[in-house]
């Protein structure tokens, strides 16, 4: 049996009917920047979380340097976030001018509140919490850390669209927050695409005006910006996978469960982490910790299992972060899980047979 990793393929098996039909009226309009198309889905998608503004860009990786960006950041600011993350995370800090700042995760691959204290000085702007994989770290305990200290909030929700917290959606507490619609997200386009969301009118008008060249209309220009704008054929795209999200979330959601169920009583080996009841993940990735993890990888995958690692490496141990002065050993926790963590296939076009079918394979090599 193939357990496949990447859905794609399946998800847009049939473009003619699903999308083609919406993409039309577009490619016949002419409006290939902004316009209504790009404006229909961004008022859709902060509807659908529960902000004011909703602002489309290029990716998730510019969203959050248009965050950051927005909030002022400057050359030796410190932003602090966590060494378990995409690349992206620390890449868009470093390209606003700031420097990151590590604080180790918890047992749930989230940032751990209880240590960001220690990691603040004088200089630090931003607390930036990843929602990692589609879960969320403790949003209420860093919040109030960063009400205390005088700190703005800035989430990395981009694996996250979806995802709550007590019935909050993800990406909704910070100041100023980023999403992804890259195509293994959970809102996925046939591109890439990102998502700036904020309650904060001047926030809001501050990025439309930068991301658009700093133009204040055609022959005037407010300040040097950049250009990155959401791709209204990304826009189409983005706005009819939103009206089917509720149904993803809810199938990897199911997946997710039956793998905890099969997996449990085999804790001495393998297992997913904690999972608050007040959250609801949507488990961009099914993230797992492994003994004996290489094996257990090579195991799966000549069986058809397309199990990844993200990521063994952590940031402050990668070549780039040479820099930043940090040293093995700095955060344990995000080191161990580096060197166990696991991610199955557990998306929506996964059945109920090729979870069993993981679970057993699973069983079978810890049996052997
Ligand atoms: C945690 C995290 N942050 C940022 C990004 C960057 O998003 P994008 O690929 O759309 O630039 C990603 C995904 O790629 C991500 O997983």
């Amino acid at each position: 049996m193939r357990v496949p990793y990447n859905y794609l393929k399946e998800q847009f098996a049939d473009p003619m009917e699903d999308y083609l039909d919406d993409l039309r009226p577009l490619i016949q309009s002419g409006e290939f920047t902004f316009g209504p198309f790009v404006t229909a889905f961004e008022q859709k998608f902060a509807k659908y979380i529960g902000v004011k503004h909703a602002i489309g860009s290029c990716n998730g990786t510019d969203a959050l340097m248009l965050c950051l960006k927005s909030l002022g950041i400057k050359g030796g600011d410190e932003v602090i976030t966590v060494p378990n993350t995409f690349y992206a995370t620390v890449g868009a800090i470093v390209a606003a001018g700031a420097k990151p700042v590590f604080v180790d995760c918890d047992d749930r691959y989230q940032i751990d509140p209880n240590k960001i204290e220690r990691a603040i000085t004088a200089r630090t702007k931003v607390i930036l919490p990843v929602h990692w994989a589609g879960g969320s770290p403790d949003m209420q305990a860093i919040m109030e850390i960063a009400e205390r200290r005088g700190l703005a909030v800035v989430e990395d929700a981009c694996p996250a669209v979806g995802a709550k917290v007590n019935g909050r959606s993800s990406g909704t507490f910070g100041r100023v927050n980023a999403f992804s619609m890259h195509p293994l997200k959970p809102l996925n386009v046939m591109g890439d695409g990102g998502i700036v969301v904020t309650n904060d009118d001047e926030i809001a008008q501050w990025i439309r005006t930068y991301q658009n060249h700093g133009m204040k209309d055609r022959d005037h220009i407010q300040m040097w910006g950049i250009n990155t704008r959401l791709q209204p054929i990304q826009a189409v795209v983005a706005g009819r996978v939103l009206d089917t999200i509720e149904d993803l979330i809810t199938a990897r959601n199911g997946n997710a469960r039956r793998l905890d169920e099969g997996l449990k009583g085999w804790s001495d080996f393998i297992h997913p982490p904690r999972r608050p009841p007040e959250n609801r993940e949507v488990y961009q990735l099914y993230l797992v910790t492994a003994k004996r993890r290489d094996q257990l990888l090579s195991y799966l995958m000549e069986r058809g299992i397309e199990a990844k690692v993200h990521y063994p490496i952590p940031l402050h141990l990668q070549e780039a972060a040479a820099g930043l002065g940090y040293k093995k050993g700095d955060f344990p926790v995000a080191e161990r899980q580096a060197g166990e963590i696991l991610t199955l296939p557990a998306h929506q076009f996964i059945a109920g047979d090729q979870i069993d079918y993981m679970i057993d394979t699973i069983r079978a090599f810890y049996l052997r």
